[in-house]
């Protein structure tokens, strides 16, 4: 299982966007883009409009997570302007099914959130309709938040289950993913890592993806 790190733009300068996604283009897979609408989460940062600049802009591949309600009808959108990657969550999602599909149409990677409190059973049966699961770390809405603990056993799971359903699903963990978290959540059978106060508020962005590549791949 091959790692891959995703460095959150929620934590960088928002006045630099681009060059700020390009200091980390060499070293990570990965750029992590947190939509956020003031609703679904207690937070407003970007919509389509920058992410469409950001994809004429930048060489990294945009691994976009909307943090949004209504996802049904905003997702498909994302993906038919470039993004790679478009992950909705399952608490805001009305037609979860539907739009997972419609982003794959689009010739994205589909990707479906669970918040810290959401069981994984009730979509265990999506698997087959995503590229990836993103199991939030801690409660969405903000970088610099304390990685959760009590999320590593649903971890354990959905690598199991991803394991059942034929192992090709990615498991990115997202949220307090630090040197000191990596290696437990990596452990627990993630494979996919956003960071972004790990990344950002390092002196050296770059350096800080290898070296959580690094602690990751343990
Ligand atoms: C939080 C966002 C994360 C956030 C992570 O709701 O989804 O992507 O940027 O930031 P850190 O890595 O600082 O916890
Ligand atoms: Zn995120």
């Amino acid at each position: 299982m091959a790692i891959q790190i995703s460095p959150s733009i929620l934590s960088a300068d928002f006045s630099r966007l681009a060059e700020q996604a390009e200091a980390v283009a060499g070293s990570a897979d990965w750029l992590h883009v947190d939509v956020m609408d003031n609703h679904f989460v207690p937070n407003l940062t970007l919509g389509l409009p920058v992410v469409e600049s950001l994809l004429k802009a930048v060489s990294i591949p945009l691994d976009c997570h909307l943090m949004i309600e209504d996802p049904d009808r905003w997702a498909p959108a994302y993906a038919e302007a470039g993004a790679q990657s478009v992950t909705v969550h399952a608490e805001a999602a009305r037609a979860p099914v539907r739009t997972l599909r419609e982003i794959r149409a689009q010739g994205a990677r589909a990707g479906l959130a669970l918040n810290p409190a959401t069981a994984l059973d009730a979509y265990a049966d999506l698997v087959g309709e995503v590229d990836m699961l993103l199991l939030m770390t801690v409660e969405p809405g903000f970088g610099g938040q304390r990685f959760l603990d009590l999320v590593l056993p649903k971890i354990r799971a959905a690598r199991e289950l991803i394991a059942r359903s034929g192992g090709s699903v990615w498991l990115q963990v997202d949220g307090g993913v630090s040197q000191e978290t990596v290696e437990r959540a990596a452990a627990a059978g993630a494979d996919v890592f956003v960071a972004g106060s790990a990344v950002y508020g390092a002196d050296d962005p770059a350096a800080a993806v290898d070296a959580l590549r690094a602690q990751a791949e343990k």
